[in-house]
């Protein structure tokens, strides 16, 4: 379910009249969204996925490496994001899955130390199978096995195009292989081979997530007040034509706060173009209520807060305090707390005029999570097409991709030159 405080109220804001004027982009931008979906073209194909995804090829290719206590996925992006919120979401014990995307040489070290390789399932993931990153750390994960002597190749599973350096090396060792979904950008592909391995790893229910999304695809209609997701895209795009350039995405549930960094990934990198594109914050209910807020409510006006919670909880009363000051207390639940904390905050952004955009889920489980996922990534479709930019592209992350490999090669190319030409005031 999706609440909004909107209208006069808020600063900025868009009321009812703004949102019907916007209705009937919102139907000819789902009519393109409908076609790229039946033409399975490039990156409309991604809102085809609850369909396409076969969980059972995924249970398949995981099968050798099922009885593993741990799972790291080697990837970066969109090849590790999606697939680390799936499981920090639906775990019972999420530390079981470790992502290796970043390059920083101590953290790779500490994480592979800490780790009993013997008993670790590796899932490596590239959909162009050439970046640096994940190819060096995959080179420094092997060594790491081969050190131990650990058999890697019986415990890694790759994902990849039929092409590239990726590819070469899981043939060279035969490793199980699975393919990429065909036409879906890396940040669409949670709900695909590239997101749900370590999820099948560790016997989450795939199939729920999948079904799920499915429902949220089966309802995309073309008025904004019908679906959900078009409705959230909608008022995320007429919030940033008046001024919310920020977009604090605050989930009220520790089981979420991947979900906020997977979710600012999709919104950078999908429409942060042509001088446009909210920029994605990241926060955590009720933690930064504690620091983030006052600049939410006191601040610029130039944001929009998402909050996200499920309604239902796991009991943990608080014990009797056994004090006339802590009285408010008894009887209590945290969940309760944490409920009145997300209360709390969403009436003092409105009653300062700020907007706040409130996404609530019956409970946090494989289905409202693959709900969830895809509601935000058909919203963001949608933006794309509101605002009229190329939603599926990410030319600046490839600029930085091939300067990082041409620095390291010691190539003479226009990026290299840049990097070298840059002005330095150190
Ligand atoms: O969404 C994207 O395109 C990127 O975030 C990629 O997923 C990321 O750069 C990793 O690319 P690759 O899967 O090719 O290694």
């Amino acid at each position: 379910d999706i609440g909004a405080a909107l209208g006069s109220v808020a600063d900025p804001g868009v009321d009812e009249d703004a949102l019907d004027a916007l209705d009937e982009r919102v139907a000819a931008a789902h009519e393109t969204i409908a076609d790229g979906r039946a033409a399975d073209e490039f990156g409309y194909a991604a809102l085809n996925l609850p369909d396409r995804t076969d969980p059972q090829q995924i249970r398949d290719a995981v099968e050798p490496v099922a009885d593993a206590e741990y799972v790291v996925t080697v990837g970066i992006g969109g090849s590790a994001l999606g697939a680390k919120t799936i499981t920090a979401a639906l775990a019972a014990d999420p530390d079981r899955h470790v992502i290796l995307d970043n390059v920083d040489p101590e953290h790779v070290e500490r994480t592979l130390a800490d780790l009993p390789l013997e008993d670790t399932a590796v899932s490596v993931v590239s959909k162009s199978g050439t970046t640096a990153e994940t190819l060096a750390n995959f080179l420094v994960v092997r060594e790491a096995y081969e050190a131990r002597g650990v058999d890697w190749t019986e415990r890694t599973v790759a994902t990849t195009g039929e092409s590239g350096p990726l590819r070469e090396l899981a043939d060279e060792e035969d490793l199980p292989t699975l393919p990429l979904p065909d036409g879906v950008p890396g940040r669409f592909a949670a709900l695909s081979t590239v997101g749900l391995v370590p999820a099948a790893i560790m016997d989450l229910d795939i199939e729920g997530l999948l079904a799920g999304a499915g429902d949220v695809a089966d309802d995309l209609g073309p008025s904004l007040y019908d679906t959900p997701a078009y409705a959230y895209g909608a008022v995320a795009y007429a919030l940033e034509e008046r001024g919310a350039s920020v977009n604090a995405v605050m989930p009220y549930a520790e089981r979420l706060e991947y979900f906020a960094e997977w979710f600012a990934q999709l919104w950078a990198e999908s429409l942060g173009k042509d001088g446009r594109g909210q920029t994605p914050a990241r926060a955590l209910g009720a933690t930064d209520q504690h620091s983030q807020l006052q600049l939410y409510r006191a601040g610029p006006r130039d944001k929009m807060v998402t909050v996200v919670r499920p309604r239902e909880r796991a009991d943990v009363p608080v014990p009797d305090p056994g004090h006339e000051s802590l009285s408010y207390l008894a009887g209590a639940d945290l969940g309760e707390l944490l409920d009145a904390e997300y209360d709390a905050t969403v009436a003092s952004l409105s009653a300062a005029g700020r907007p706040a955009v409130e996404l609530e889920l019956d409970r946090l489980d494989a289905a409202t999570l693959g709900e969830l996922l895809y509601a935000m990534e058909a919203a963001c479709v949608l933006v794309g097409e509101l605002a009229d930019v190329e939603t599926f592209t990410q030319p600046a992350v490839e600029w930085g991709k091939r300067a990082a490999r041409g620095l390291l090669a010691g190539d003479d190319t226009e990026e290299t030159r840049t990097v070298a030409d840059r002005p330095s005031y150190v």
